[in-house]
């Protein structure tokens, strides 16, 4: 029997830009190598967008897979919320532009951002709503074309990003199933590690830039780096703890997709075997908020999950922040 107190991933869909960029196309516009890259990050290849399309295409495509794979149309969404960092507008915002593309016409629609660990905070909150008895069913989106607010100049950070776009419908699911727990953390105070400048910039921050684009992402890697290998092993340990599971009743980690280095030492650090943690990195680099959502879509369709399974999801990032949840997978 479906209860609203238990809501779960009803549907999931994803799109990425047809254009591969690989390291191969890093060596002819900045000083770096395929080894450099492919040693120091685990990325091979990531997709790009072509300067005139905009992001929310990609949510739309991921938006109207997700609404096929639940067996639902956009007019049964009651809300939509777009986790991004890199929106196309302003305003509208992109889930107001996602939800005239998919023709949505009764749904709430707004954004959210959480950076890197966005698609974690908008299930959680779209999990508000479903338990409540607000809102039956919400579409979740991670959207993010990080190609278009990085600098293309700067070796440091161009050849970690990727675009792209994933996306999960969530709804009432049957009792004992679905999101079991989730967790959220964030520390304002280390936000200057990871800076994307929008309406507003300091002269702190123009200095960081070297380059004549001053409204790109800058990155300090090494505290980034330092900061996400503890919250991953930290988040994921209290998710589980907090509803009494350990990490032997998991099937599968679905982490944030940043670097391999960064897995490798979260694993180890869990002291789980690799095959529990999922990464397609190689392939999309880091995609931000939508790098959970694409990883899910791809390990289901790839028949690696099944009904029953327990997931963790985990991600860190900007903000800084941090999230994971704990899904009894429920299709
Ligand atoms: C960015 C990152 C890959 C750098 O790797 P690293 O091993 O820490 O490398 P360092 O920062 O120590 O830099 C080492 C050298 O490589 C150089 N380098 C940086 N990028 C390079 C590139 N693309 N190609 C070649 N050399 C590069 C640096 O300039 C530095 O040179 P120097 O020693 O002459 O100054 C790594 O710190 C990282 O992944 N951090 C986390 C990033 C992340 O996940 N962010 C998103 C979180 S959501």
């Amino acid at each position: 029997m479906q209860n609203r107190n238990n809501y779960g991933i009803l549907g999931v869909g994803s799109c990425l830009p047809e254009k591969v960029f690989t390291n191969h196309d890093w060596e002819k516009l900045v000083d770096t190598t395929d080894e450099w890259i492919t040693k120091r990050t685990g990325i091979s290849e990531r997709r790009i967008l072509e300067k005139e399309q905009p992001t929310h295409e990609l949510g739309i495509k991921a938006a109207k897979m997700a609404l096929e794979d639940a067996g639902l149309t956009a007019e049964d969404l009651d809300l939509i919320i777009v986790a991004t960092e890199t929106p196309d507008y302003l305003s509208p915002s992109m889930s107001c532009l996602i939800q005239k593309g998919i023709g949505a016409k009764k749904a709430a629609a707004f954004d959210l951002n959480a950076a890197c660990s966005g698609f974690i905070y908008s299930m959680t909150v779209a999990g508000q709503f479903i338990k409540t008895g607000v809102y039956k069913y919400v579409l979740v989106i991670g959207c993010e074309g990080l190609s278009k607010v990085m600098d293309w100049k700067d070796r440091n950070t161009c050849v970690l990003f990727g675009d792209g776009a994933g996306a999960a419908v969530l709804g009432p699911v049957e009792e004992g199933y679905g999101v079991l727990n989730t967790y959220l953390g964030a520390a304002g105070d280390l936000g200057h590690n990871l800076t994307i400048p929008c309406c507003f910039i300091t002269e702190e921050d123009i200095a960081k830039r070297p380059n004549e684009n001053k409204r790109v992402l800058w990155m300090d890697g090494s505290e980034v780096f330092k900061f996400a290998v503890k919250i991953m092993e930290q988040c994921t340990r209290q998710v589980l703890e907090e509803i009494g599971m350990s990490l032997d009743d998991i099937k599968l980690i679905v982490p944030h997709q940043a670097n391999i280095r960064i897995l490798e030492s979260a694993t180890k650090r869990l002291g789980v075997e690799n095959e529990k943690v999922f990464s397609n990195l190689h392939k999309y680099g880091n995609i931000s908020s939508a790098s959970i959502p694409v990883a899910l879509n791809e390990t289901y369709r790839e028949g690696k999950i099944a009904k029953g399974d327990n997931l963790v999801f985990v991600g860190f990032g900007g903000g800084l922040t941090w999230g994971a949840a704990v899904v009894k997978w429920s299709k």
